[in-house]
């Protein structure tokens, strides 16, 4: 990074501009607001540390106006005299730090490896955004359709903000990806993304693993365990299929989102974290509460910010995108040769029904990759195909739920391996 040092004081400037080459950074010293305001015009400097008093102006306004010109500019005040005033003036300017004099070089480079991981950070969400414009590629979703591009839009908005967010949508129409995209593009990317799927175990269970435990809080509580809560600090909870939650559950739910603090089972402690929830259904969740299977109170707490996904019948213009996406993707992983479609079998795809939405379509190209010995995927070994995987002889598989290995295993990997299975 280029770092323009502001600072009138001859050796405190020196020792800066040395400190500041040995963190690797490129620095330029200057000692007056008028050098500072040409060498802003040259350097186009990406972080300023300026010091409050300059002998011709104020610093924290040497700033301001560097980063009127360049909003995204950092800065860094230095003092010899903190005042409360200085301090909110400063922060109101949009400096990210506010540091006194004496500076240790530790705390110098803490300082600047936080700004460089923010920088690069913004950068990389910039690249996404702008794929997005190019390739129709948001995150790890594909789509080139209008109705998608609502829910595209949707994700970029909220990306930004730290509302919790509902996604309903089919089995398989993506909501897990969605989730991870909005993850992706926060400025919450850093820190963990944690999928739990909520019709997964016991309530003594799904306590423990949302809460985390305290040894010897319950039988079999050997060791304090870390809940998903404390886990996704700082980053996104993903809870899935929140209509399966059991009510002892929901309510606990809810008091920890209105509360905004949870103790661990067995514990004494209230404990704060920072975290997005997004929540996702398969379900009609107002159907749910009138079944009186969800709870209209959390149902608000968590619907602040709704995204629905339509199915993939709904956007049918995106189904040679994701075969096509997912074709190529399967030869890098099967390694069994280059297999193009014939243009005839991506018509039938496009024509298909699709009662599992986008998994389907994945497991579908899949088989069609298998079974196609030379280098064409052709109509028949298509057709043949989906009259085996659609109608209503088949279910989603949904084995997550039934017990607590397999929850485990969502959080992990999340359902991307989940098949259909014939239901005999
Ligand atoms: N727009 C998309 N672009 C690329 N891949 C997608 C897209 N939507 C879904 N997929 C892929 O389809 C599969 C199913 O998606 P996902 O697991 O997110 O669905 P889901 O709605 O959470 O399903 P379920 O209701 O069964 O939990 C995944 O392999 C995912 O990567
Ligand atoms: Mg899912």
């Amino acid at each position: 990074m280029k770092v323009l040092i502001v600072e009138d004081d001859v050796a405190t400037r020196k020792g800066l501009e040395s400190a500041v080459r040995d963190l690797g950074h490129e620095p330029r010293a200057v000692g007056t607001a008028g050098e500072a305001a040409r060498a802003i015009e040259e350097f186009a400097p990406d972080v300023l540390m300026v010091d409050v008093h300059l002998p011709d102006g104020d610093g924290i306004e040497v700033f301001r106006t560097a980063r009127e010109a360049a909003p995204e500019r950092d800065g860094i005040v230095i003092t010899g005299q903190a005042s409360l005033d200085s301090a909110v003036e400063a922060l109101r300017a949009g400096v990210s730090d506010y540091l006194l004099k004496p500076l240790r070089p530790a705390q110098l480079e803490v300082v600047f490896q936080r700004l460089a991981a923010r920088r690069t950070l913004e950068s990389e969400v910039d690249t996404l955004r702008a794929e997005l414009q190019e390739t129709g590629k948001l995150g790890e979703m594909i789509s080139k359709s209008a109705a998608m591009a609502r829910v595209f839009e949707a994700v970029r908005r909220v990306a930004r903000s730290t509302a919790p967010v509902l996604i309903t949508g089919q089995s398989g129409s993506g909501k897990e990806v969605v989730a991870r995209t909005i993850h992706r593009l926060s400025r919450r990317a850093s820190a963990p993304f944690v999928a739990f799927n909520c019709g997964a175990i016991s309530l003594t269970l799904i306590e423990s693993e949302l809460f985390g435990h305290e040894r010897g809080s319950f039988t079999g509580a050997d060791k304090r365990r870390i809940g998903y809560f404390e886990e996704s600090n700082g980053g996104s909870l993903l809870l899935d299929e929140i209509t399966e939650m059991g009510a002892d559950l929901q309510v606990k739910l809810l008091r920890v989102l209105e509360a905004k603090t949870f103790r661990r089972v067995g514990g004494t402690q209230d404990i704060r974290v920072d975290l997005r929830i997004i929540s996702a259904t398969n379900r009609d969740p107002l159907e749910a509460i009138k079944e009186g299977k969800l709870r209209e109170d959390l149902y608000y707490r968590l619907n602040v910010f709704p995204i629905a996904l339509p199915p993939l019948t709904e956007r049918r213009e995106d189904i040679p995108l994701l075969a096509e996406h997912f074709r190529r993707h399967i030869e890098e992983q099967e390694k069994a040769g280059v297999k193009a479609w014939d243009p005839a079998a991506l018509g039938i795809l496009e024509a298909h029904a699709w009662p599992g939405n986008v998994r389907e379509l994945r497991n579908v190209v899949h088989r069609a990759y298998l079974m196609t010995e030379g280098d064409t995927i052709a109509p028949e070994t298509v057709q043949e195909l989906l009259p085996a995987v659609s109608g209503k002889t088949l279910q989603p598989m949904k084995t997550r739920r039934s017990s607590d290995s397999q929850a485990l295993q969502f959080r992990r990997g999340g359902p991307s391996g989940a098949g259909y299975r014939h239901r005999s």
